[in-house]
């Protein structure tokens, strides 16, 4: 043991990362920035031979940070390559499937790979999102597979991504407290001195269950309380006051109040997704979570009323929202991402398209877009082709269109995030 932690103060280990998306790609050039050997393993040949060819696919990791990382990482889907690892780091996809039932094939195909190529001693972190039980569990069959007992034989920890990708605030792999909890101690020692090489803040907390839990805890908060602004905007709206004054009022409080907004909808691999991890998890042990089914249902339930109140002000202009030309602006589940998954703006489009809308989109981060596999047009932002439709529909607040507010072209304007004030023909929801 004292010889391995040596080894990673002098940042030589050799650590295997699996998955190279929005989270991994970011920790593995973290790692190998900080002087481990790193083995990138996704299945994912597309990727693999852009990263080869020194290109980035993510927006977050510029091709230079590729470049950087001086030959000490280097990657593949040859799963064999894993066998020459001190150290794995699961990096990959677990979202959630129809009506929110966790998706875990990904998941459970790495264990499955591990079970033929991970030598005795190794340790296995767990950084996917999963639901509270499942690294412990995945660890016991690792076991059984291998014939090892997992805590002695190899070490295993979970340790939650909580990167918010291209946020404002700076927050990154470095500066954002990483959660580590270890099956057993030594597992949790091994997993915070790895992670201390590349976090400042390595908060250890008392098992794998906790940090499992904090991490679908910490998203369900989230989704719960913007769920909440909804049900005020309601009722400021029948009031006759703007919800968003309400809030920013609300936020002068210098302690126990977090602004949450109503936007147009959640999105992304985790606001949508972690709270039915929770529900899964309640379900296994037959606890009721009212508040978080209700805050998922209003999630769900939230582009339909965006489109709604579209077909509305349509109405109340004489037309129709089955002849009519929509352009939704942003289509990614963010700003400043190209990461369409769980976007609110796709169930904004399909359900134009089910209404008989012709639907064009602006996106200055998404070349293409395919809804219900039909490519959706995309337009630039420019005044021609805001003028071209009969409305627009602010989703994403993009810098590079908040910056040119061209949206007054349009004959009607429905501003999800409050751009601009209500009046000559711009609404709020
Ligand atoms: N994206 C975020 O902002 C974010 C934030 C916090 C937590 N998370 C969690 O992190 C995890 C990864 O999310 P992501 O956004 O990085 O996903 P992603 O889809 O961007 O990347 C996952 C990568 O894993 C690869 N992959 C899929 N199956 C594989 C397999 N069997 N073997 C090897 N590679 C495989 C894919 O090709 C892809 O490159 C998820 O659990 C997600 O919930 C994501």
């Amino acid at each position: 043991m004292t010889s391995d932690i040596a080894v990673v103060r002098q940042g030589q280990t050799r650590v295997g990362v699996i998955g190279l998306g929005y989270t991994g790609l970011p920790l593995a050039l973290g790692l190998a920035n900080a002087g481990h050997h790193v083995t990138g393993y996704d299945i994912d040949e597309t990727k693999l031979a852009a990263l080869r060819s020194g290109h980035s696919y993510l927006a977050d990791v510029r091709d230079e940070d590729l470049a950087v990382t001086h030959g000490s990482l280097t990657v593949t889907s040859d799963s064999g390559a894993l066998e020459q690892v001190d150290s794995v780091i699961v990096c990959v996809p677990t979202p959630a499937g129809a009506n929110g039932v966790p998706d875990l094939r990904a998941f459970h195909s790495v264990f499955e790979v591990l079970a033929t190529h991970l030598r005795p001693g190794t340790l296995v972190i767990v950084q996917s999102t999963v639901p509270p039980g499942t690294t412990a569990r995945a660890a016991a069959l690792l076991g059984e597979r291998l014939g090892l007992t997992p805590g002695e034989d190899f070490f295993v920890a979970n340790a939650p991504e909580r990167i918010n990708p291209a946020n404002a605030e700076g927050w990154n792999l470095e500066n954002t407290p990483k959660l580590v909890g270890g099956l057993n101690p030594e597992s949790a020692l091994r997993a915070e001195r790895l992670l201390a090489s590349v976090c400042k803040v390595v908060v250890p907390v008392p098992s794998l269950e906790v940090a499992e839990t904090a991490k679908v805890f910490e998203n369900t908060f989230r989704l719960v309380n913007i769920t909440l602004t909804y049900e005020l905007e309601a009722l400021c709206n029948s009031i006759g006051i703007s919800v968003h004054d309400v809030i920013d009022a609300a936020a002068t409080k210098p302690y126990g109040f977090l602004a949450h907004r109503p936007g147009p909808g959640v999105g992304g691999e985790c606001i949508p997704v972690d709270p039915h991890f929770l529900r899964s998890v309640a379900a296994d042990f037959d606890v009721a979570m009212p508040l978080v089914d209700e805050a998922c249902r209003r999630a769900a339930q939230r582009p339909l009323q965006v489109v709604d109140r579209l077909a509305e002000l349509l109405s109340d202009a004489e037309k129709d929202v089955s002849t009519a030309r929509v352009l939704v602006v942003g289509v990614a589940y963010k700003p400043g991402v190209s990461d369409t998954r769980n976007s609110p703006s796709i169930e904004v489009i399909s359900e134009l398209d089910r209404r008989g809308a012709k639907v064009s989109y602006v996106d200055p981060f998404v070349e293409e877009l395919v809804v219900d596999g039909r490519l959706v047009e995309r337009v630039a932002w420019d005044r021609s082709a805001i003028v071209d439709h009969d409305c627009v529909i602010l989703m994403t607040p993009n810098r590079q269109i908040t910056e040119r507010p061209l949206w007054y072209a349009a004959p009607l304007v429905i501003d999800t995030w409050n751009l601009a004030a209500a009046g000559d023909g711009i609404h709020h929801l």
